[in-house]
Formats: C-alpha cells, sequence, structure tokens
C-alpha cells in the first residue's frame, strides 16, 4: 500500500538541509508532496537554482522516502525562492538551533525555476551559474581591469587606499567601480558616505554611486554590528551573485578591497576574477620581509600576478612643514624590491585622511588640493598607466 503525503511529510521533518543542518519542513523548503500509485514526488524550494546543497538534499530525499514501505518511485523536484521567501529561509536559519547568524541577500532575483532534478541529472555546477545563462561580466574577455588591493597584515589602510584610489581614478575621467571583498571587515560604504542600498529589479541587483564610484559590499545586506558567521557555500554563493547578478555596467577599473589571506574567500574572488592584477599596500616600517613573503605566496596560491606597491602612512607633514617619519622609512621600497614590482605611490599620514573615511566623506572629494588627495591622483595615473599587460613573476618565490 502506498504511503500517505501526512507519512511523507512526516519523514521529511527528519531531513536535514546540509549546510543549515536544519530539517527541511522546519526551513520551509518543502512546497509540494504528491503521492500517486506508490510514485512520491517532492517538491523542494532552494534560495537559488545552483545551490551547492541541491544533489545532497535530492540524495537524503530520495533515501527517507523510499525507506517508506511501498514506495516504487521517488521524483525531487526543485523550485527557485523568490528573493522574500530566500530572505525567510535565512532568517529562520539564523534562528536558535540554525548558524549563529547568516545574511540575506537578495538570492537570485527572478531566476528561472531549476525544474525537475534527479540524482545524476543535476548539470555539474558551474562557477559562475552558466547553467542558467548568467554569464560572468569580468571573464577573460572582459575590457575591465581588475585591481585587487591586498595587504600583508591588517589595519595599513588598505580600504582607504582602495577608497581612495577608486574616486581618484574617477576624477581621472575613468569608469570606475568597487567591490568590497573584505566580507568580515567590510568599511567601503561607510568610507564612501553611501546611505541608499542597492536597487533589486527583476534580475538584477543596482549598486549604488558616490563620488563617480559604483559599489557592491556585504554591507549593504547586514544589519549593523553583526558579526557575520558565512558557512562557505553561501560565502561563496553571495560573491558570484555580486559580480553575476550585478549590472556593473562594464567599468573600466573594478576596484576590488581583498579579504585577509588566502582563505575560501579569496580563492574564489581569484576563481571569479581570472584577470585581476595584485597591489599589496603596505606602512613604511621596514619589516618588509614577513609582508613580502605572505603577498608571494598569496599572490602564487590564487595564480595572479603582483603589479605594484602601495606606501601608505609614508610620512606627517608638521605644522612647520617638515616631513616626519612617524613609522620609519623604506617599507614600500623594501617590499617592491622583494616582490620584484614597481613601488606605485606613497601617501602622507594626514588626519583628514582618516576624518574623510570616518564620515564618509574622502579627502579626494573634500580637499582635492591636499598632499594626499595629489598623491592619491598620482597613484591613479600609476596605476592607469601600467596598462592592463598581465605580468607574471617567475621571481616571486615562496620562502
Ligand atoms: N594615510 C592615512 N592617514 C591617516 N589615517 C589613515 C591613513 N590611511 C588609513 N588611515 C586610517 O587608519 C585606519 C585603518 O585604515 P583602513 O581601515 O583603511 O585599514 P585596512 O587595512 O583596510 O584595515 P583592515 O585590515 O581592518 O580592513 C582607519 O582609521 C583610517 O582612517
Ligand atoms: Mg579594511
Amino acid at each position: 500500500m502506498s504511503p500517505s503525503s501526512e507519512q511523507v511529510m512526516g519523514v521529511l521533518t527528519k531531513v536535514e538541509e546540509p549546510e543549515l543542518r536544519r530539517s527541511l519542513t522546519d526551513l520551509g523548503m518543502i512546497r509540494d508532496v504528491e503521492v500517486r500509485r506508490r510514485k512520491v514526488s517532492v517538491t523542494v524550494a532552494l534560495p537559488a537554482a545552483d545551490s551547492a546543497s541541491r544533489v545532497e538534499i535530492s540524495t537524503r530525499v530520495r533515501a527517507a522516502v523510499a525507506g517508506l514501505g511501498g514506495v516504487k518511485d521517488v521524483a525531487v523536484n526543485f523550485v527557485v525562492m523568490n528573493p522574500q521567501e530566500a530572505e525567510a529561509l535565512t532568517r529562520t536559519a539564523a534562528t536558535p538551533g540554525g548558524p549563529r547568524r547568516s545574511a540575506s541577500i537578495p538570492v537570485s532575483a527572478g531566476a528561472p525555476a531549476a525544474g525537475n532534478s534527479q540524482p545524476g541529472a543535476t548539470a555539474p555546477r558551474s562557477p559562475l551559474g552558466h547553467e542558467q545563462g548568467r554569464a560572468n561580466p569580468f571573464g577573460t574577455n572582459s575590457r575591465t581591469r581588475v585591481i585587487g588591493i591586498s595587504s600583508g597584515k591588517g589595519g595599513v589602510g588598505k580600504s582607504t587606499v582602495t577608497v581612495n584610489l577608486a574616486v581618484a581614478l574617477a576624477q581621472a575621467g575613468h569608469d570606475v567601480a568597487l567591490l568590497d571583498a573584505d566580507v568580515y571587515g567590510f568599511s567601503v560604504p561607510g568610507m564612501l558616505g553611501i546611505t541608499e542600498e542597492p536597487t533589486v529589479s527583476d534580475l538584477k541587483m543596482t549598486p549604488p554611486e558616490a563620488h563617480g564610484v559604483r559599489c557592491m559590499s556585504m554591507g549593504f545586506f547586514l544589519e549593523d554590528e553583526q558579526p557575520v558567521v558565512w558557512r562557505g557555500p553561501m560565502l561563496h554563493k553571495a560573491l558570484e551573485q555580486f559580480l553575476v547578478d550585478v549590472d556593473w555596467g562594464d567599468p573600466e577599473f573594478l576596484l576590488v578591497d581583498m579579504p585577509p589571506g588566502t582563505g575560501d574567500v579569496a580563492l574564489s574572488m581569484a576563481q571569479y576574477l581570472p584577470t585581476s592584477e595584485m597591489y599589496v599596500v603596505t606602512t613604511p616600517q621596514p619589516a618588509a620581509r614577513k609582508v613580502a613573503q605572505r603577498s608571494a605566496y598569496m599572490a602564487k596560491k590564487l595564480k595572479l600576478p603582483m603589479r605594484g606597491v602601495i606606501e601608505n602612512m609614508s610620512w606627517w607633514r608638521s605644522p612647520g612643514g617638515e616631513r616626519e617619519y612617524i613609522f620609519g622609512q623604506g617599507g614600500g621600497t623594501q617590499l617592491a624590491e622583494e616582490l620584484g614590482v614597481t613601488l606605485l605611490g606613497q601617501i602622507p599620514l594626514d588626519t583628514a585622511v582618516r576624518e574623510g573615511g570616518d564620515s564618509g566623506a574622502p579627502i579626494t572629494v573634500t580637499a582635492s588640493d591636499s598632499e594626499a588627495s595629489h598623491a592619491f591622483a598620482n597613484l591613479a595615473k600609476a596605476v592607469a598607466g601600467k596598462g592592463r599587460t598581465r605580468v607574471f613573476h617567475p621571481e616571486l618565490t615562496v620562502r
């Protein structure tokens, strides 16, 4: 005798979503159960069509339902949640019992339903969702120069440099976008003074713009002061959407405030942005060796070319007009030598630079004639002047 749909629902309460570790029924992911002449059909709603959990969910549902007596065949169908449903899912997942915190981002708004999926029949997961015909706007044929800004250690002014370099490039007439990929320490929207959120239309998110720079950041999708505890696939998915589902408008430059280290996020970035050029921000302390090792290691691991060094906090101008080398001297030059690249710019330490970051009015906008703004303008010229040739440095070794 075939089971009732209530019995099928009963076993589904024990099937966990592999990533969120909550039952599919708890998460509201079961859309429909149909039983017809010992054939059971279960429809599962996914937050995105190419959800990494799809195959595993299908396997688990089939195994659980097949365990009921009297079942001859199990079909698992998938549909895609609308953004509101996806948001509700992440909210449920974040309640006690689920992961401590997950962000809600508009997930594949309007993406077509995934259709019937038998295990093994699922299309291989493409890193950029090609199975839905969504193309990576920053693939190898793109005109965009992707400028990854990294640092060998925290707090050296990576985000400050990224934001002001972006504004300086825009002021020089370039079409500029900025991706805040520092998902755990996002600070770019605040530094650019962006308060509005991206607008979401049927299929795309449109990034807000400030001072001529279009910007996308995880910060737009999180409540203030919430610690971000992303789980791998969700993060991967979010980064993918930041690139594929955002209407970037074919910019000339995409600056990327890189995540620290060479973890999953950085690897995803490198995979999604295969033409990235890497630039390292450092301070003048002559402790470059360690930073050089880390940077070289990163470039090698991510398989991206290292193209230049930017020294920040190089000197402070005393009221008498003298340069004072508060953090020492020579760190940038030394690091550039170690990496076999050029020192592209030196940015002075200036209270107005910090204030600009804190208030969301970058110094390059508020005091374009200041020494720091000139330094950023020269840096922009140097970066633009380098051209887009990919330069690999075989001498870059990991020690
Ligand atoms: N040239 C500068 N002059 C004065 N203050 C600066 C300068 N560069 C950065 N700062 C200040 O130093 C602090 C750290 O800068 P920022 O947040 O840009 O660093 P970061 O490398 O991105 O840090 P994290 O590793 O935490 O992401 C900020 O308060 C910023 O305003
Ligand atoms: Mg930062």
